[in-house]
């Protein structure tokens, strides 16, 4: 038998090396904020939670491998990870057959469901339905797509296609590149942009690429005035990759930003920034990492048991006053209920709030709530 002060183990699966570490980085520190924070106010129900951390190197093969390690092998049951949707994927069939539970904090394309997964990032109904809404109002329909060449870029353009044409509007382009492109991949498709004059680029390239297709953008002398560059994903971190003035007019949807005003936002940047440094920023990933291991901590409290068929019953439907505000657990699709913003940076990386939700969106995965009007 363990002895009470035996410590809570917890998997942790974020990249901190390859094309992905720029964001999956960040989720990481998210996640060690809050076990810090919960262990220095006394752990749950005496006993601190300590993290086994693998780094899966922007890797789908070792992201499986880890996994499976981590629920075979180390005992842990709870995994906090995954970034790419493809490497939920590549998660998902382990932790189903060895009855964990994935805490997933990254937006997605939707359309997915795991009893044993917890979905705390924006599902296209909390993101792509008010980007595209306040893109066509404020710039134009016709889109060019630019996308990374896996899961979540096909799956969320072809959702996006989808709103625009039940506006009226068009898709005008679409192209892919490698999941490691390099800034040359770029500029055949900048040319191209500036030869179709779109009205928005949605772009769905994720990582490290998302520099070098915005300083590419840049170099060709588009404007973030007439064209600007829309993503669901292009966050704080990001934009200080690719320098401020590269960033500077361009438009992300997110649930949480940076310099979301008001007391309990305040709070948890100056504990990201006292610990790792006065440049470095929070943004959605880190913050949905940060408040899923709070919603973690809650319902082991009440459980005391890391058992999934123990902890899931009382996840679902619970809440947490989050840095973005309230948010909360659909027990109806294991998805978050979060906030929905619209960002457009400043030339110093911050991201001005040009609309929001008035509350928590209702999680609807499956866009069951959007009908296509016929055309
Ligand atoms: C993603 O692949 N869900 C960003």
């Amino acid at each position: 038998m363990p002895t009470t002060s035996e410590p809570w183990k917890v998997g942790v699966l974020f990249s901190r090396s390859g094309f992905l570490a720029l964001i999956e980085e960040t989720q990481y520190r998210g996640t060690m904020v809050a076990i810090d924070e919960i262990n220095q106010a006394g752990g749950v129900n005496g006993r601190e939670i300590v993290a086994c951390h693998y780094d899966p190197a922007s890797d789908n093969q070792l992201f499986r491998a880890h996994s499976r390690r981590l629920l075979a092998e180390d005992g842990v049951r709870t995994i906090f990870g995954c970034y790419a949707s493809s490497s939920r994927k590549a998660v998902l069939p382990i932790v189903e057959r060895l009855n964990g539970l994935l805490w997933y904090p990254t937006l997605y394309e939707g359309f997915e469901y795991s009893p044993n997964i917890i979905y705390t990032g924006a599902a296209p109904n909390q993101n792509s339905v008010a980007l595209c809404e306040y893109l066509a109002e404020t710039y134009g329909n016709r889109f060019y797509f630019i996308g990374s060449d896996y899961i979540y870029p096909r799956e969320s353009n072809r959702i996006m296609r989808d709103l625009i044409g039940s506006r009226g509007g068009e898709v005008v382009g679409e192209m892919y590149v490698s999941l490691k492109a390099r800034r040359e991949e770029f500029l055949p498709i900048m040319r191209d942009v500036r030869r179709i004059q779109p009205d928005v680029i949605f772009s769905t390239v994720v990582g490290e690429p998302t520099v070098y297709l915005y300083q590419a953008f840049h170099d060709f002398g588009l404007s973030s005035k007439t064209t600007p560059i829309a993503s669901l994903t292009t966050t704080e971190a990001e934009i200080k990759a690719m320098g401020f003035d590269v960033g500077e007019g361009h438009i992300t949807a997110a649930p949480y930003f940076e310099g979301i005003e008001g007391e309990r936002n305040e709070a948890f940047v100056r504990r990201y920034k006292q610990r790792y440094g006065e440049d470095e920023h929070t943004n959605m990933c880190v913050e949905a990492a940060y408040f899923q291991v709070h919603l973690f901590k809650s319902a082991l409290e009440l459980a005391d048991s890391m058992d999934p068929d123990m902890l899931r019953p009382i996840v679902l439907g619970s809440s947490f006053d989050a840095p973005q505000g309230e948010v909360s657990i659909n027990p109806a699709c294991s998805h978050a209920n979060v906030w929905s913003r619209i960002g457009k940076a400043d030339r110093l990386g911050r991201f001005r709030i040009m609309a929001q939700s008035k509350a928590q969106v209702v999680a609807d995965p499956f866009l069951t709530g959007f009908v296509q009007k016929p055309a």
